[in-house]
């Protein structure tokens, strides 16, 4: 089987790097010379752990290519899987399916009798009949079959999550489209990961449904943390004993800054802009929205109180990636409360282990910091705003000593307060007692 992947973002890189490692001839397909120049080097242009041995591997092998030539590759193919971006649209937060239209009628021009033609892209529902009359009305004499297979992996663990995933799920309209999925998700099959077959409008809400959730279950407990600091709960303990009950799982119940990266912020908006555009308002994805929006915010002004109690005037920030093991910053948390931190004049010293470079495009006026303990130095506040590993062993005297000020807080609860025993360190989290360094015991 032939495949053709358009797109060399974190899906489509992922994707189509994964399916060459289950043995098919995969071409992966971008617009930019220099992203597929790097590719066909074997560069990961992406950090996601363990991607570079995959590439390696599979261009050794044969099995995987890169070309900025879209025709070649798509009249080659068997399956064209789509997997452009699909960014929000500035002024309705609804999709914006511009690239994905692009690169459909380029598919119609250039693809053979029976080819399969699959958007991995998330896209609003309706989109897949969309392109499909399209590419019908371009090419009236050329059957082929339109199949929806929206991807669940998370950046980070992208590879783990494509290889095994909870389900794979694909919205097909007739048999053709259907036997060519069951051949590609295969070796999954094999593995007994369900793979649901359903309508294409069913996949393409199951898609948005799912992060629509799951920013409604983080948005649930970050609400539920704010209530435990005004009544003295603890929000780990509270999270720890719902997520026991099955019916809520104990997964994405993690209190913290607020949701951010590539996928939650804008496809909650788009999934409530559907609903608007169908007279549905979707109230509660509306409020999930609103809420994150403001949270980061308030931890932004939360930092702000803390460094004008401590009469000092710079901040040092651990992390500014959207999670760990990503260098992405798209929507992190950590832009806005950065920005805000420099509008009210206060100086940001910065450390992340992957996001500097990303960073620097977008955060002016701050200063970059080699390690932890560098970004610490003579600081009033340390903000930790993502949860990598690095930072979860710091050497709290150290900080203490290289600090200003004491005043250690902890956005994402990676510490326990009994760490924070014997050094100097004044600790806030979220959700959770504050506890000051004269009620620790060494
Ligand atoms: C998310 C989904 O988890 C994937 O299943 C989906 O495929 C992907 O979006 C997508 O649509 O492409 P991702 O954006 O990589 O994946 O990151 P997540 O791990 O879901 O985290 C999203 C945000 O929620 C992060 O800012 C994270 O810090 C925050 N979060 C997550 C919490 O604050 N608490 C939690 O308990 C979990």
């Amino acid at each position: 089987m032939n495949i053709a992947m358009i797109g060399t973002g974190y899906v489509g890189l992922v994707s189509g790097v994964c399916f060459a490692e289950f043995g098919f001839e995969v071409t992966c397909v971008d617009t930019k010379p220099a992203i597929i120049e790097r590719l066909q080097r074997g560069e990961a242009t992406i950090y996601e752990p363990g991607l570079e041995d995959l590439l390696e591997r599979n261009i050794t092998a044969g099995t995987l290519r890169f070309t900025t030539d879209l025709a070649e590759a798509v009249a080659a193919a068997d399956v064209v899987f789509i997997a452009v971006g699909t960014p929000s649209r500035r002024g309705d937060d609804q999709a914006d399916l511009q690239y994905i239209m692009a690169a459909a009628d380029q598919v119609a021009e250039a693809m053979r009798p029976g080819t399969v033609v699959v958007i991995k892209s998330t896209v609003v529902v309706g989109t897949g009949t969309k392109v499909r009359d399209r590419i019908r009305a371009a090419r009236p004499n050329v059957p082929f079959s339109m199949v929806s297979n929206p991807e669940f992996l998370r950046e980070g663990s992208a590879i783990e999550d494509f290889m095994r995933p909870d389900r794979v799920v694909v919205g097909v309209e007739d048999e053709h489209g259907s036997e060519a999925m069951h051949r590609v998700y295969r070796p999954l099959y094999l593995r007994e990961t369900p793979l649901i077959v359903t309508t294409r409008e069913n996949a393409e809400l199951i898609k948005y449904a799912t992060n629509a959730f799951l920013a409604m279950k983080v948005t649930f407990i970050n609400q539920v943390a704010d209530l435990c600091e005004k009544t003295g709960g603890n929000v780990q303990d509270v999270a720890h004993a719902i997520g026991m009950d099955n019916r809520i799982g104990s997964k994405f119940l993690h209190a913290g800054p607020g949701f951010g990266g590539s996928c939650f912020p804008k496809d909650t908006r788009a999934f409530a802009a559907t609903g608007r555009d169908h007279g549905v308002p979707q109230k509660l994805i509306e409020s999930v929205v609103e809420i994150n929006e403001k949270r980061k915010r308030s931890m932004a002004e939360r930092l702000i109180g803390f460094a004008r109690e401590a009469g000092g005037n710079t901040v040092a920030v651990l992390g500014i990636s959207f999670k760990p093991n990503t260098d992405d910053i798209r929507e992190s948390p950590a832009l806005d409360i950065v920005s805000a931190l420099r509008g009210e004049g206060i100086e940001v010293r910065i450390h992340d282990p992957a996001a500097m470079e990303t960073g620097k495009a977008v955060l002016h006026d701050v200063t970059w910091c080699a390690s932890p303990y560098e970004a610490v130095e003579g600081a009033h506040v340390v903000a930790l705003l993502t949860e990598w590993n690095v930072y979860r062993a710091l050497d709290l005297k150290r900080v203490a000593k290289e600090m200003s000020g004491k005043v250690l807080v902890d956005l994402r609860n990676i510490y326990q307060p009994q760490d924070l025993a014997g050094s100097g360190l004044e600790y806030h989290s979220v959700g959770r007692p504050t506890l000051l360094e004269s009620s620790l015991t060494d």
